[in-house]
């Protein structure tokens, strides 16, 4: 959460600066600001809101080459001016901008800031203060940064402007991702490559507590006590047309419309010329030997975990949990003798599933992440990676990654029913290839979506979605979807257990969607939207193929029974799309949500 970009070279740096704020601006929105640097001094402009309304209090004649940027997601302290990064010491001499949380701030305030006055209520100001602090006792920059940068527990991507050396931003990480991008005559950073593809294709990944002095010309990386390190730099596979909305009016109908390729996209990468599945061995054989698999994850992530667990287990007859990220480590079952974890995050930078991925490292247990970033820091501290290639993901809500997960999980749990010697009536590549075809179908209806999510979410302040089976894991994550773009209260729920209390919350017209694309359970599901029905709600049914009846408001095309949830899923995700749109609502850019949670 938060997202820092920094520029120094030979161009216009508030411009830089600010196209590098628009693109990490998923990360954080609810306040923002630049300071520039020149021979005059530091210039700092900040506001509430988005950096659309940054952008009109930037001063257009202040002419600088350098300077750090900051868009905010609020964590210590309101949404508000006064807490808007970037912060400075009292002196002015030192300005500081950060993304992470200081968990010793107190702590450090009363240690060492006492006689301090602090102008805002961050964590992050304790930094810049500290700094100021330091270069009392009469040493550089650089070594009173390091001296500071020891001292704080937490997390930080911090970048620091001294208005006495406006040829240099001082950079530190922990914890929160950093980049820094390397170019002829100029040099970056940033949170995030996207940020500042508009300056350069080649980054330097940053690790823990280093600390970085970027210059105009180089960039020095050293250890926290001070030891030069080398690095070689990667380029950054991201074509800059993947994080344009291009003609579409939200990256979120953008990424509903991706899914189709992705899934293809899938295929191709785990799939060789003679039509096996592409898996490395040592996953293999980690897999194999594991007894039992634990997955990890949040929000989205966790609904696809869900569907992980139904897959592997009917697929290839391993055990599996899946968990909450944030509640494993105080609600922690008794595990079984060689656990294997699997972390499933689009992001790869969710904040409780790293804790769980510490814990679980210093316990001395294997970790598989599959996430949609490779080199993210879920993916570098587990053993293992694998990518769900749905490309970015810019809307906060997550929609192709979603899929995306679910159909590597598929691949994975055939893999694993191979390597145990199990026959699989059930040929994931190509059963993933007429999912995309429906998906296809499915984004081609969206005025049937469009349609259903005015006639039954309009006005409505609540809203049902009830299925049972797979489709139930489908229904919490259409509520999901729901609520956090369009904020309508929305539960998803197994259908048979509306009767144990839910139920008593339908009024008339309360609108219930129900999914029915599960054979099995067909006729138990219609049960229950008779019930509903009778009790005044507005009831409309999804089903699927054979499952169908006359009434349905919508049939999805049949898809393989265990990649149902990938089809089912869109007609939800356009549903919440419509009726957020319908509500005038930032489809992509909900309120107080971020895209990337790196914050427990
Ligand atoms: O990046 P992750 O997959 O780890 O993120 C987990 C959740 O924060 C995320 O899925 C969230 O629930 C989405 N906004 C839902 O659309």
């Amino acid at each position: 959460m938060c997202g820092i970009v920094g520029y120094i070279g030979n161009e216009d740096a508030k411009e830089i600066l600010l196209k590098g704020l628009e693109k990490l601006e998923y990360r954080g929105y609810d306040s923002a600001g630049i300071a520039v640097v020149n021979k005059e001094g530091v210039h700092i402009y900040k506001e509430k809101g988005r950096i659309a309304s940054l952008r009109n209090v930037v001063d257009e004649s202040t002419e600088a080459t350098a300077g750090i940027g900051h868009t905010r997601w609020a964590t210590h302290g309101p949404p508000s001016k006064r807490n808007a990064h970037p912060h400075q010491s009292t002196s002015s001499r030192f300005t500081i901008v950060h993304n992470g949380v200081i968990e010793n701030y107190e702590q450090l305030k009363r240690e060492y800031l006492e006689d301090v006055t602090f102008t805002s209520d961050t964590d992050t100001e304790v930094i810049v203060q500290l700094v100021e602090q330091f270069m009392k006792e009469d040493q550089s920059v650089e070594a009173a940064f390091r001296k500071v940068l020891s001292l704080l527990k937490g997390s930080y991507a911090t970048a620091l402007l001294d208005e006495q050396e406006p040829e240099k931003i001082y950079v530190g990480k922990n914890k929160s991702p950093l980049l820094v991008g390397i170019g002829d005559g100029v040099n970056v950073i940033a949170s995030d490559a996207m940020a500042m593809l508009q300056v350069t294709n080649q980054f330097v990944e940053l690790m823990d507590k280093e600390v970085v002095i970027v210059t105009r010309d180089a960039v020095t990386i050293k250890s926290i006590d001070g030891q030069t390190v080398e690095r070689d730099h990667f380029v950054a596979e991201l074509d800059a047309s993947d994080i344009e909305k291009g003609t579409y009016p939200h990256f979120m109908l953008k990424e509903i419309d991706e899914q189709p390729f992705v899934i293809r996209n899938i295929i191709s990468k785990y799939q060789d010329d003679n039509g096996q599945i592409i898996l490395d061995e040592d996953i293999r054989a980690t897999l194999k030997e594991a007894d039992r698999l634990y997955i990890i994850a949040a929000g989205t992530s966790y609904h696809a975990g869900l569907m992980g667990k139904q897959l592997i287990e009917t697929i290839s007859g391993k055990p599996v949990e899946v968990h909450i990220a944030s509640e494993f480590l105080y609600n922690m079952p008794l595990l079984s003798e060689k656990p294997l974890f699997i972390f499933i995050s689009q992001s790869g930078e969710t904040a409780d599933s790293r804790g769980v991925l510490v814990d679980i490292k210093e316990k001395g247990y294997p970790a598989l992440t599959i996430t949609n970033v490779p080199g993210s820091t879920l993916s570098r501290e587990a053993d293992f990676t694998l990518h769900t290639h749905a490309g970015p993901e810019i809307a906060v809500a997550s929609t192709k990654a979603y899929t995306a997960q679910m159909a590597v999980l598929a691949i994975l749990a055939c893999d694993l029913a191979n390597a145990k010697g199990i026959t699989v009536d059930f040929d994931p590549i190509q059963e993933l290839s007429i999912v995309a075809n429906a998906m296809e179908t499915l984004c081609d209806k969206k005025e049937t979506f469009e349609k259903i999510a005015r006639d039954y979410l309009s006005i409505t302040r609540n809203c049902f979605f009830i299925g049972r089976a797979a489709d139930y894991y489908v229904c919490l994550e259409g509520a999901l979807k729901l609520k956090e773009i369009s904020y309508i209260q929305a539960e998803g729920f197994a259908g048979g257990e509306l009767k144990h209390g839910t139920i008593a919350l339908i009024e008339d017209g309360t609108p219930v969607i129900a999914l029915a694309t599960q054979d099995h359970v067909n006729l138990s599901i219609r049960g229950n939207v008779k019930e509903v029905a009778a009790r005044g709600a507005a009831t409309c049914i999804i089903s699927m193929g054979d499952c169908a009846q006359e009434d349905d408001q919508f049939v999805i095309p049949p898809v393989h029974k265990h990649l149902s949830a990938l089809a089912t899923v869109i007609p939800l995700q356009l549903i919440s799309y419509y009726a957020a749109l319908h509500r005038d609502c930032d489809v992509d850019k909900p309120r107080n949500l971020a895209k990337s949670v790196t914050v427990e």
